[in-house]
């Protein structure tokens, strides 16, 4: 692996395309190198006067597991979540039918029934286990900050995840690895001050991996965009 890729060969129409939640990785790392050229440039993210709010934690290796262990058991004992910002996940009108055909197309890729309670909760616990990634990235901010500063958070997810496209790895912005910040907490040793948002899971696809096959659409330019004059 060279340690620079200054011209990927991807261009950032492409990448805006081609970047998809991706739901199941194979076991093989980035590498250090290219891990490190990726973070470095999504420090080009704006933010509000510059403060650049978000604290990345990248985890691999070890220490995925031991995590991964644990988060996985909380989500099969159905611990209650206890997120740093309390979410409970429901949308009114046109937003309730996005999120809803949404989860159609994913569990209809995995083959997982509305009415199969079971099945959606194993299909839930899959986030808990990063998809089987071999890294995640936990994005928290520091406790003063809040609505303004998430707005930065989510510019800097989106540039790390073009970036993570643009170099053939793949990715998943997960707000179910926000549900028990003090796990993640404690075992990356991180202070109660720092409040996580949610997490991304990335590594190489395993495009076997029925979840992968799931594809959503989007609202129309003349649904979603006003144009004044
Ligand atoms: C902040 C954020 C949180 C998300 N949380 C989850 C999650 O917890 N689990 C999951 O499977 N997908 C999650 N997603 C992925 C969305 O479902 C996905 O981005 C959306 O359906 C559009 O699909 P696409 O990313 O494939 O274009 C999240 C995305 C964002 C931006």
């Amino acid at each position: 692996m060279t340690a620079r890729t200054p011209n990927p060969a991807m261009s950032l129409d492409a990448a805006i395309r081609e970047r998809r939640s991706v739901r199941g990785f194979l076991d093989r790392e980035v590498s250090a190198e290219l891990l490190e050229e990726i973070f470095e440039l999504a420090q080009r993210a704006p933010s509000n006067c510059n403060v650049q709010p978000w604290v990345p934690h990248v985890v691999s290796g070890e220490a995925l597991h031991r995590l991964r262990d644990e988060l996985v058991q909380a989500g099969r004992d159905h611990v209650p979540p206890l997120p740093d910002w309390p979410a409970d996940g429901r949308y009114p009108g046109v937003y309730r039918a996005r999120q809803v055909d949404a989860a159609a197309k994913l569990y209809g890729a995995m083959g997982v029934e509305r009415s199969d309670l079971v099945g959606r909760h194993a299909a839930y616990v899959r986030n808990q286990a990063f998809f089987d990634a071999p890294h995640v990235v936990f994005i928290f901010m520091h406790q003063p900050f809040d609505t303004r500063e998430a707005t930065d958070l989510g510019m800097y997810a989106q540039t790390l995840m073009l970036l993570f496209t643009s170099r053939g790895i793949a990715s998943c912005a997960q707000g179910a690895l926000g549900l028990y910040p003090d796990t993640v907490r404690r075992h990356l040793g991180i202070a109660a001050e720092y409040r996580l948002l949610f997490g991304i899971s990335f590594g190489y696809e395993d495009t076997t991996v029925a979840a992968n096959a799931a594809r959503v659409g989007r609202a129309d330019l003349g649904e979603a965009v006003r144009f004044h004059r």
